[in-house]
């Protein structure tokens, strides 16, 4: 880790209590609170084990709890059954079979409402045509659909039966596409014919046939459901229209009780190397981490309409949407389409037509939308939050203010939560009925979550406000598996230093006087572009791709909405352009990116050099490149270059 990622500058001072109004009635209570702190500091394994035992319906209980003999590899209750989408679902019926579990909005203004009943119906109906569409226990399913209840229902199906969903961005390239099916070794795409976003068509189709067009053997069926109607081709033998597929199929399906280790699903996320990892989670510990953070993080109550504005192609959309709340028994708003559509005013309206009460979105969301102004927010009755939250990056003091008073107006706590993809649910957020809140920070870790910043050596950091390395010094029932199909990466990664005792997060932070967290960036060659993750490696395969590219580095700069940008420096073969100038290249590269991996990952800027600073061991010279991009001051000595010449292309001045 540089120096200059440990050293942390900023220090905000303000800090909010939790009004009188939210703390009475908030499920958890300063005496639960310390309760459970105390319980999981006494007797860690048992304060799970207890969770596990109130917040999930099982179906043959466990009795072992933590089996970490084979550390890394953890195993939570590995001799209990369960079955995910019977918890979502079935137990609700009860008393909740009337309930609102789904509010589903389109961009262009069509709603839906989706009672338990009616989506225990549909999740089975779907359940019963992925078996008869030959898809077991095991069998891996990758889901690339726009943000409609049907990817709720694709989710929930796969989990009914025990296969292992992949969802992948819509956003994401057939490129991409085809590397997660291959990777996972998928038997079955569901995708659609098409989503909206923006008043335009997402070609979901058009891109699954590009990317099952060659190299892609495993996959036997495409389910397409029939979105936006523009006409799909449909390759006989291979692709059924899903309202085919359930039209004969019963509504009743009965669950597959699987092992709690079984596992639920698999997320592809980036890291510092070009491949994306498949984040294996399990069933019961996942479950349970997003059943628990629910209730705790999001406070969630029988009357609350919770919109976390997250694609299912994330994991927020796994554990805030497609599962966790609805394990809760809440109900949930989706929205398919952009927030600008037909103006920036467009979540605050669908708060105030759906009476959302816990309103979870990004930082880069809640940026953009500052900057159209206060009006439009203004514009809409905003009284039915009572909660916010925000993920993804760390959010600006600013943003957080505007967020803090525009939409909460002064009463709304704000939960800023921690987590990622690897662990499956909020890691370190407040309990907002309890734990005073800071812009800027995500406070403090959760009952039973032994988050720590420590130095090189593993020791903890005492002093306030030194950077370290964050870490989850203990296992915990939510955390990633493995990475699929290759658990040397799992190893190497995660478990790195410290003798393997410590989940290495990947993230430096501080923590102030008051122990409060505060998270400053990443320590690998990760980038996080509006609350995403790419690898700098990614972007820099998907450049060298081109023909005429023959070698790249990309860095990460500040970007006022974005939170971090892309630059990327690219030497071509062949000589250079003119002054370091080819607009008509640039674009082609840029657009290029966006086919091989997706929009998000196209370069925001790009300049020519005839070589990469490297050093004479050869090592390119990140910190020289993200300096000339952020507009720094050069640090490194350029007296070990082999070409000082270079540096003035690189700085755009020649
Ligand atoms: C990385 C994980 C977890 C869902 C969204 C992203 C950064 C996440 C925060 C936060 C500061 C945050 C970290 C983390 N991050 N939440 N509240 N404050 N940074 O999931 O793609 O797996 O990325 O996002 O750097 O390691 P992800």
């Amino acid at each position: 880790m540089s120096d200059s990622n440990i050293d942390s500058v900023l220090i905000e001072n303000r800090k909010f209590e939790p009004s009188s109004e939210f703390a009475s009635k908030a499920r958890i209570q300063p005496a639960d609170f310390a309760a459970l702190h105390k319980k999981a500091e006494q007797d860690y394994t048992g304060f799970w084990a207890e969770q596990a035992h109130d917040l999930i319906d099982w179906q043959t209980l466990f009795n072992e709890i933590l089996d970490d003999s084979n550390a890394p590899h953890f195993k939570w209750f590995a001799d209990g059954k369960l079955n995910v989408s019977y918890n979502c679902l079935d137990r609700h019926l009860a008393d909740k079979a009337d309930k609102t579990a789904i509010i589903f909005e389109g961009e262009k203004g069509d709603i839906r409402k989706i009672s338990y009943q009616q989506l225990t119906d549909e999740v089975s109906q779907f359940a019963n045509a992925l078996k008869a569409h030959g898809i077991e226990k095991g069998d891996r399913v990758v889901i690339y659909m726009p943000m409609t209840p049907e990817a709720v229902i694709a989710m929930q199906a796969c989990a009914r039966i025990g296969a292992i969903h992949s969802v992948v961005f819509g956003g994401f390239s057939a490129e991409s596409l085809r590397d997660r099916i291959n990777d996972a070794g998928a038997k079955m795409v569901i995708t659609a014919d098409g989503g909206t976003r923006g008043g335009k068509v997402v070609e979901l189709k058009a891109a699954t046939d590009k990317a099952l067009d060659h190299d892609c053997p495993s996959i036997e069926n495409v389910i397409v459901y029939q979105r936006t109607n523009h006409g799909a081709n449909m390759q006989q033998g291979r692709d059924i229209w899903w309202h085919d597929a359930i039209a004969e199929q019963d509504t009743v399906c009965v669950p597959e009780w699987v092992e709690s280790e079984h596992p639920l699903f698999l997320l592809y996320t980036s890291g510092s190397t070009g491949k994306p990892k498949g984040i294996q989670h399990s069933s019961a510990g996942y479950l349970l981490g997003a059943i628990a953070t629910n209730l705790w993080v999001f406070d969630l109550q029988d009357d609350d309409v919770f919109w976390c504005t997250a694609d299912v192609g994330w994991i927020t959309g796994h554990t805030y949407v497609a599962y966790g709340p609805l394990a809760a028994g809440g109900t949930i708003v989706i929205y398919e389409g952009a927030p600008t559509v037909p103006d920036g005013g467009r979540f605050w309206k669908i708060c105030q037509d759906h009476k959302v009460s816990i309103f979870y979105t990004a930082p880069t969301a809640i940026r953009a939308l500052m900057k159209l102004g206060d009006e439009l927010p203004n514009a809409y009755d905003l009284s039915s939050i009572r909660l916010l939250g925000t993920v993804g990056e760390p959010i600006n003091p600013e943003a957080w203010m505007w967020y803090h008073k525009v939409i909460g107006k002064e009463k709304c706590p704000i939960v800023d939560t921690w987590w990622q993809t690897e662990t499956g649910c909020n890691m370190i957020a407040p309990l907002p009925g309890v734990v005073a809140t800071k812009p800027g920070s995500c406070t403090i870790a959760l009952p039973g979550i032994d988050a720590d910043v420590v130095d090189e050596d593993g020791n903890s950091i005492t002093e306030p406000n030194k950077g370290g390395y964050l870490v989850i010094k203990k296992p915990f029932p939510a955390q990633l598996r493995t990475i699929w199909g290759d658990e040397q990466r799992y190893v190497d990664t995660y478990w790195p230093k410290f003798g393997g005792k410590y989940y290495l997060a990947g993230d430096s932070a501080r923590k102030d006087a008051d122990g409060y967290f505060w998270i400053m960036g990443r320590i690998d060659d990760v980038l996080n572009v509006s609350g995403h993750r790419l690898g700098t490696m990614e972007v820099e395969s998907a450049l060298v791709a081109h023909e005429r590219v023959a070698e790249a580095a990309v860095v990460g700069y500040p970007h006022d909405v974005k939170g971090e940008a892309i630059f990327a420096y690219v030497v071509l073969r062949g000589v250079r352009p003119e002054g370091g100038i080819d607009e008509a290249l640039t674009k082609e590269l840029r657009n290029w990116v966006g086919e091989q991996i997706g929009p998000i990952a196209k370069p925001d800027q790009i300049r020519y050099a005839d070589n990469l600073p490297k050093t004479r061991s050869g090592k390119i010279m990140r910190r020289l490149l993200r300096n000339i991009a952020r507009g720094e001051e050069i640090t490194s000595d350029t007296s070990t270059l082999e070409n000082e010449d270079i540096l003035l292309q690189l700085e755009g001045k020649a």
